[in-house]
């Protein structure tokens, strides 16, 4: 496809200019692929966007669902204030210790903590933490459970927490009711779950790239 092979182009000409030689996402990159992880992480130019926009937020306590090797983790980690902290979670034990090992090999093993187990379960045994209250939620994980996410994310936020969910175009496939992607139905039922939904104000952005042609649905609480 002559599109993708210029929108991989365009991303290292990005890359190449604006983000900084990164031998420690590297090092997460080949780990992940040894360890057999799909190959499905946000690219190098959607992580710096990640990072930036939870510094532009301010954001001290981050929640991400969807862990995988930590790639997006340690992007997000670079946000942190001194004292921040991420709170990742992944269903897949394998995953989380590749994961570990990785945010431990880029210096975050203090600041990130990986909980294990499906993140619906996790979500709502989190709300006595003291980190509880996040700034910045980056949702990831099956997208079956994209609208149930939406909600417990506003249960674990306050007024201004952004909320940023990956995925939300898949090709085009979200126009289609009959899609043969199992994942899209639970991405349709977040669209149709935020048709004047009073907790939160929210757009979609479509994007390209080495990650093919996407997108990202931005929140943020009321
Ligand atoms: N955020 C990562 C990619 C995440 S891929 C990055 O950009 O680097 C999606 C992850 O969600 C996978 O690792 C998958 O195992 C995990 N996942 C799938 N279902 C889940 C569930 N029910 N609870 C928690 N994690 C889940
Ligand atoms: C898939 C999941 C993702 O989070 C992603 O960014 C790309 C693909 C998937 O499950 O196919
Ligand atoms: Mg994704």
């Amino acid at each position: 496809m002559p599109e993708q092979d210029q929108w991989t182009a365009v991303d290292d000409y990005i890359v190449d200019h604006l983000i900084d030689d990164d031998p420690v996402q590297g090092q997460t990159l080949k780990a992940n692929r040894e360890a057999g992880l799909p190959e499905i992480d946000v690219s190098a130019a959607q992580g710096k966007m990640l990072q930036i926009m939870a510094k532009g937020a301010g954001a001290r306590h981050i929640l991400e669902i969807g862990t995988l090797g930590g790639y997006s983790t340690i992007w997000l980690a670079r946000s942190l204030p001194a004292n921040g902290k991420v709170v990742t979670l992944e269903l897949e034990e394998e995953y989380a210790r590749v994961a570990q090992a990785n945010i431990e090999n880029a210096g975050f093993g203090h600041s990130v903590e990986i909980i294990i187990g499906a993140a619906v379960q996790s979500l709502s045994d989190m709300d006595d933490r003291p980190e509880a209250q996040f700034d910045f939620v980056f949702i990831d994980a099956d997208k079956q459970n994209y609208a149930t996410y939406l909600e417990q994310s506003i249960r674990l936020s306050r007024p201004g927490t952004m909320l940023v969910f990956d995925n939300v175009v898949r090709e085009g496939e979200i126009l289609n009711p009959d899609s043969k992607d199992p994942k899209v139905p639970g991405t349709r039922a977040l669209y149709d779950a935020l048709r004047n939904h009073p907790g939160v104000d929210a757009t979609a952005v479509q994007t390209v790239g080495s990650k093919k042609w996407d997108g990202f649905l931005l929140a943020v609480v009321r």
